[in-house]
């Protein structure tokens, strides 16, 4: 699959067997979150995520939570470690998988302020309730995705929606440090209104570099496409479509590691 982003091209080859969808589009049978938005056509929009002193607290917790888990996960970080600079304690495969076991799957109940102004917020944006729990397996979770500079921690692209219990939600992208227009998600813009015949992917996860993806890869896409790199600044919130093709986003930063959250709301 190749690709590029501003002129920067990218390419990776995923092994395993591949299939072209059918005509149907996923979105039309599922809940719509974009549905009636200025952002409707692009599936993605970025935001002002929460008033200034909440945000000051919400980013102190964030510090103490990642340091608390690296510690866990036997990095030496110490208490004025910067966050950025993780790929020089996590330098080899191992270690980065070791520390990334501590930093997903984490309860909404550790979310670094109440989750419930995190779903007031995302609510008001999508003008309708929303709850941070997931209504096919009652997970309520959320994850921190550690990227590290020039390695190949990233997923290819591919929609959330081709794997089970993804479906009808809205994502979210919370840069918390090392994000910007070198390393941040990259989307397709209108992806989520494709029919799935416009796309070749996996029939099964994905094998890249010997690395194993749980999530099928796009492989190839009929006609043109362009490819965005969002990159919300502080205190915003890339929030978008679950059924938008994303990922891709190999860290072109050459001394940054990028870090967001990614949590996911379904309706009330
Ligand atoms: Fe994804």
């Amino acid at each position: 699959m190749e690709y590029s982003v501003k002129g920067q091209r990218f390419s990776y080859d995923a092994q395993g067997e591949k299939i072209w969808g059918t005509d149907s589009v996923l979105l039309n049978d599922s809940i719509d979150l974009t549905a009636d938005k200025h952002w409707h056509e692009t599936g993605y929009t970025i935001e002002k995520l929460f008033d200034d002193e909440l945000y000051n607290t919400f980013t102190k917790n964030v510090y103490t939570l990642l340091i608390n888990c690296w510690r866990e996960a036997g990095l030496p970080v110490t208490d004025q470690f910067l966050l950025q600079e993780y790929h020089k304690v996590a330098t080899d495969f191992e270690t980065h998988l070791r520390a990334v076991e501590k930093t997903k799957l984490l309860s909404v109940n550790d979310f670094p302020i109440s989750i419930h102004l995190l779903e007031e917020r995302i609510s008001a944006i999508c003008k309708t309730p929303l709850i941070a729990k997931n209504p096919f397996d009652q997970q309520a979770i959320f994850h921190f995705r550690v990227i590290r500079p020039g390695k190949t921690d990233n997923n290819p692209l591919h929609r959330d929606v081709w794997l089970e219990d993804y479906d009808n939600c809205i994502n979210l992208y919370i840069p918390i440090a090392g994000s910007n227009e070198l390393t941040s998600l990259m989307i397709i813009p209108g992806s989520h209104l494709w029919p799935e015949s416009k796309i070749e992917r996996t029939a099964v996860g994905a094998l890249i570099n010997g690395v194993k993806f749980n999530v099928p890869a796009v492989t190839s896409i009929k006609d043109d496409f362009t490819v965005v790199r969002p990159s919300p600044g502080p205190n915003e919130v890339l929030v978008f479509s679950p059924y938008l093709i994303h990922g891709g986003a190999i860290n072109s930063s050459p001394d940054q590691t990028r870090i967001s959250i990614e949590i996911r709301l379904w309706k009330k």
